[in-house]
């Protein structure tokens, strides 16, 4: 419910979130999301690393209800490796929300995402078994040590058992941080599916923009790339700790990184400044080069040109063009003027009242009556 256009704004009133806390799950016909948890395992289970349908992203019959609302409503939608697709349409139609799916923030209220043919992003099914999967182990040790004990009386055991027991739990929960193959397996053979978490989606070559400009703004352009960084970095505490030569190197290497972005986005010589003392369109440039940080395959910008005049508009739009041809990257923008997008964009979809009302070339979608009427209001007759 953003007001007028230029003043970012992807927060909810207070009083929506607070509706949306007490609703009751949305009515879904069972029957739907039978066939929805079958797809979703199906493709979890085919880990397809290298998709082979040329898309980074599938969008399959989104939806995403808010209480009452519908903001995204069955919305299908694809982006092919080394494109720039752009998800246009007016404010409130749902297009951050929809960014936000994407992003792993919020669960669909039904349909998947899948980045390069695997399932990432659906409605949960049955994560409530995962924890009980956590302790379930330990809990049999404990209990088959307490009949041992019992019969056996002795101290020894019990101390061993005790120890075997915590040693499962503590086993259990590792994996369900490293998530290691078997552990993703036996979950799927168990029917759960659970989806992935923004750091996943991270780490699945995801990288974002936010609406609103969400930097750290007492740290300095420099810090906030490196904060972007800290996925990809391996040194672990003990290194930091102990300032070791990995650590250093790694420090090195990672800063050198951040002046190429920054000089990448236009922002050369600025690293040792505040976030908060840079030029509003420097503050988005930086956003952008904080998204990069992450070493992305596909970008997701939202508004980046928001409340940026004209000049400051076509300069960000020449830097996504020279992300795709000099990074390669593939690039998913959401604007909601419609003019921003179509100078770059291979594909357009169009989004209003939560619907996909049209998808096609820059050209085929200007023409679009339907696209004419929710941007101008219907026409007099
Ligand atoms: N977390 C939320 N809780 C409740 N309603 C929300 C939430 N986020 C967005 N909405 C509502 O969903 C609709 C679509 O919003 P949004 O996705 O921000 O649109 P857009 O980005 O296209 O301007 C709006 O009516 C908005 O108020
Ligand atoms: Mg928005």
């Amino acid at each position: 419910m953003s007001g007028q256009p230029g003043v970012p704004d992807d927060t909810p009133p207070v009083e929506v979130l607070a509706e949306k806390a007490l609703v009751e799950p949305e009515d879904i016909p069972r029957e739907v999301l039978a066939e929805d948890a079958a797809a979703v395992l199906a493709t979890a289970a085919s880990s397809a690393e290298a998709g082979t349908s040329g898309l980074i992203l599938n969008a399959t019959n989104v939806t995403k209800r808010f209480g009452g609302l519908i903001a995204v409503n069955d919305v299908s939608f694809t982006v092919p490796e080394g494109a720039i697709v752009s998800l246009i349409g007016p404010n409130g139609a749902g297009k951050t929300t929809f960014f936000n799916i994407i992003a792993g923030i919020y669960d669909p209220t039904s349909g998947r995402i899948a980045v390069r043919d695997r399932t990432m992003v659906a409605r949960p099914i049955r994560a409530w078994l995962e924890p009980v999967l956590w302790v379930a182990p330990a809990v049999v040790v404990g209990l088959i040590s307490a009949i041992v004990v019992a019969a056996a009386n002795s101290e020894t055991i019990g101390f061993l058992g005790a120890a075997v027991t915590l040693a499962a739990l503590v086993a259990m929960l590792l994996s369900a941080i490293a998530r290691p193959d078997w552990y993703q397996r036996l979950l799927l053979r168990l029917g759960i599916f659970r989806s992935a978490r923004p750091n996943d989606m991270v780490k699945a070559g995801i990288g974002r923009t936010f609406q609103n400009i969400r930097l750290f703004q007492n740290m300095t352009a420099e810090e906030n790339v490196l904060v972007g960084m800290h996925i990809k970095l391996k040194a672990t505490l003990i290194d930091a700790m102990f300032s070791t030569p990995r650590n250093q190197r790694e420090e090195a290497a990672a800063r050198a990184r951040a002046e190429e972005l920054l000089n990448l986005v236009g922002l050369r010589g600025v690293g040792g400044e505040l976030a908060k003392n840079l030029p509003y369109g420097d503050q988005r440039r930086l956003e952008v080069a904080r998204a990069l940080a992450s070493d992305p395959s596909l970008l997701l910008l939202d508004e980046p040109a928001a409340g940026m005049n004209p000049r400051e508009t076509s300069d960000m739009m020449a830097l996504i063009n020279k992300l795709r041809t000099e990074l390669g990257l593939t690039i998913l923008l959401i604007e909601h003027d419609m003019k921003v997008v179509m100078g770059i964009s291979d594909r357009v979809t169009v989004l209003d009242h939560g619907e996909r009302i049209a998808e096609g070339t820059p050209d085929e979608v200007r023409r679009d009556p339907r696209v004419i009427e929710a941007y101008l209001g219907a026409p007099a007759s």
